[in-house]
């Protein structure tokens, strides 16, 4: 993740931005800088690694301007250089940025074409050349930066400043948050309440598509239709923690409605977007080729997890994959083979079941690699390899976006075995790696959906018993869908394989149950429609979460169809995980449950 701020002050901002920015390393801090308003140009003052190396250039060279933006970085596009730390400005404009540029490589094509000549790896520099392309044809700013949003596709926060215009600072929020700040006579953009916590305790939101532009007077908000909205001003303790709940009434639901963004930075961590190949951020202490099996070990959440990522290490790699949840793994003693593979999964890093699986698989002398929230934990220092997923910190005990990062490592993983086997040829590589660029922005567009599902979610409140169907990859989300919704509305909830119902549990079905069918339509859909036919033959009520096509292909009515983005098939389980979060939360809400920390519940089960 990387933090944005800007201030357009009374006063001189250098020292107030790196202020704010340290309120932000938190989402990291590779390298930082600022740029401010100086008469009518532009100056910058960027510094690689931590915050005191921009201080230092900054007691060196002061700034004095009253209008700024300034960065702190977590390198996705590029290294994590000084040439590559934002702001990137030119004469006319300085931008800041956090989330991905998904379309960077075509429009820096067409940039170049142009004549553009780049100077850094990053994407961020195809909105700074997009915007200033339009200056330079005398198109205004507020213009200007209307049109190249317009061209921009992916999960980004940004802010810009413009020479020759002291009062003027403009946002744009797709994905990535970014909030306003209200002050005495200055308006303030940030990453987050507490990136502004030093300056104001009033602060509004922009939502996924809005973007709006800043004076000292006051700030206007357009949405994705360019139609000026309100944005409620909140009020915000300023002294808040280093994690807070933002505008969110729930942990659960910031963090539900931080996938895009952090899923991204996962990404980023892993693909690298200029050559579209996998790039794992470690060198791994083997070779794929030599894999014969690999075990898969978690608990809860985690271990869905484990389950969908077996279905990928299957099909695209050709490994055989067995999977097991920690407490029944350490005890069967399952026989491994020395040189194998031992992978486990854990938002926390401490879980004693998996821990206790991770050593007993040391003991047996197999790799052992563990995909983890938390580096520094025991399961990731015990761990040969550790893959990091970059989801924050999550509070809420119902884990969400650590499963949703996990899903992005363990896919990442799958696609560079397929390749290191030769089973992925470089088309299916950049193929597969164009499937998971896209899932930041399908999980936003999946975010759109909650209106729909908080409805829903009041019917689902007065069910005892819900049954979740999935098929492939979509079983284990079903799986993970009924354990969302039991360990926080505290209503009974099954996940089954569709093709199992008619071996038992369709003896529930009746109009009192309702049954979340989860079905993409991919080359399993239709035989998911025959158990949706079994089902409604028996009054049960269907709630169906599919796509456009499965929609108008579904041949059974259903009590309620969420139609999702249209995507890669392979990665599914990402993106429809959004809604089936979403329909436990509201559920948990109606059922005036404690949702961030549900009854018998820890985050962390460190006891066996
Ligand atoms: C998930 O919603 C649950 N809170 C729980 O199943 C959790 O996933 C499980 O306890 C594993 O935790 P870990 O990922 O920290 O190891």
């Amino acid at each position: 993740m990387c933090g944005i701020v800007g201030i357009l002050g009374k006063a001189p901002v250098a020292e107030q931005l790196v202020d704010s920015l340290k309120r932000l390393e938190y989402r990291g801090y590779d390298s930082a800088g600022v740029a401010t308003l100086e008469g009518d140009h532009l100056e910058r003052r960027r510094a690689e690694g931590k915050l005191k190396n921009l201080e230092k250039r900054l007691d060196a060279e002061p700034l004095k301007g009253h209008t700024g933006i300034g960065h702190t970085r977590w390198a996705t596009h590029g290294k994590p250089t000084e040439n590559n730390a934002h702001p990137h400005a030119t004469d006319r404009v300085a931008v800041v940025h956090n989330g991905i540029i998904e379309n960077f490589r075509e429009l820096r094509e067409a940039l170049e074409k142009k004549g553009t000549v780049f100077k850094t790896e990053t994407d961020t520099e195809i909105v700074l050349h997009l915007v200033d392309s339009f200056l330079q044809k005398g198109i205004k700013p507020v213009e200007a930066v209307r049109a190249a949003l317009s061209e921009l596709r992916g999960a980004f926060a940004l802010g810009f400043i413009f020479a020759g215009d002291d009062d003027l600072m403009i946002g744009a929020r797709n994905g990535p948050p970014l909030a306003i700040g209200h002050g005495d006579g200055e308006m303030y953009l940030g990453s987050d309440a507490i990136a502004l916590g030093p300056f104001t305790d009033t602060i509004s939101y922009l939502e996924d598509g809005d973007w709006a532009v800043l004076t000292r007077k006051g700030a206007t908000i357009y949405d994705k239709t360019n139609a000026i909205v309100h944005r409620d001003a909140v009020k915000h303790s300023a002294s808040t923690s280093l994690v807070d709940k933002a505008n969110y009434r729930h942990f659960m639901a910031k963090e539900i409605h931080e996938q895009p963004e952090v899923v991204g930075h996962t990404l980023a961590r892993y693909i690298d977007m200029a050559s579209e190949r996998v790039m794992l951020p470690v060198k791994l202490p083997f070779d794929f080729k030599d894999i014969q099996r690999i075990s898969i070990t978690a608990c809860g959440t985690a271990s869905y997890a484990g389950y969908v990522a077996k279905y990928w290490f299957e099909r695209l790699a050709r490994i055989p994959v067995e999977l097991d949840v920690a407490s029944e793994f350490r005890y069967r003693e399952a026989p491994l083979r020395k040189g194998d593979l031992a992978i486990f999964i854990s938002q926390s890093g401490e879980t004693a079941d998996t821990l206790a699986a991770l050593r007993y698989a040391k003991a047996e002398g197999v790799h052992t690699l563990s995909v983890v929230n938390v580096p520094t934990s025991t399961i990731a220092r015990e761990s040969e390899t550790v893959l990091q997923t970059l989801a924050g910190p999550e509070i809420g005990v119902a884990s969400t976006k650590a499963f949703t990062c996990q899903l992005m490592v363990l896919a990442s993983l799958a696609v560079a075995a397929g390749k290191a086997r030769g089973e992925l040829s470089d088309e299916d590589e950049t193929k597969l790696v164009h499937g998971l660029v896209e899932i930041p922005r399908l999980m936003a567009a999946a975010l759109t959906l909650e209106p729909q599902i908080e409805k829903l979610a009041r019917d689902i409140s007065k069910s005892k018993d819900v049954l979740y169907l999935g098929r492939g990859t979509s079983y284990p989300l079903a799986l993970e869908g009924a354990l969302k919704l039991k360990e926080i509305s505290y209503i009974h909830a099954e996940g089954y394989a569709a093709g199992e119902l008619k071996h038992g549990p369709i003896a529930l079905i009746d109009e009192t149950m309702p049954v979340v069918v989860i079905a993409p339509y991919d080359r399993v859909f239709e035989k998911t429609v025959s158990n949706m036919q079994e089902v409604a033959a028996r009054g049960g009520n269907i709630i169906l979460m599919t796509d456009a096509k499965g929609a108008a292909e579904a041949t059974v009515d259903s009590l309620v169809t969420i139609v999702l983005p249209d995507m890669a098939s392979a990665f599914t389980p990402m993106v429809y995980a959004v809604p089936v979060q979403l329909l436990a939360y509201h559920t948990a809400v109606v059922m005036g449950t404690d949702v961030d920390q549900p009854r018998n519940l820890a985050k962390s089960v460190t006891v066996e």
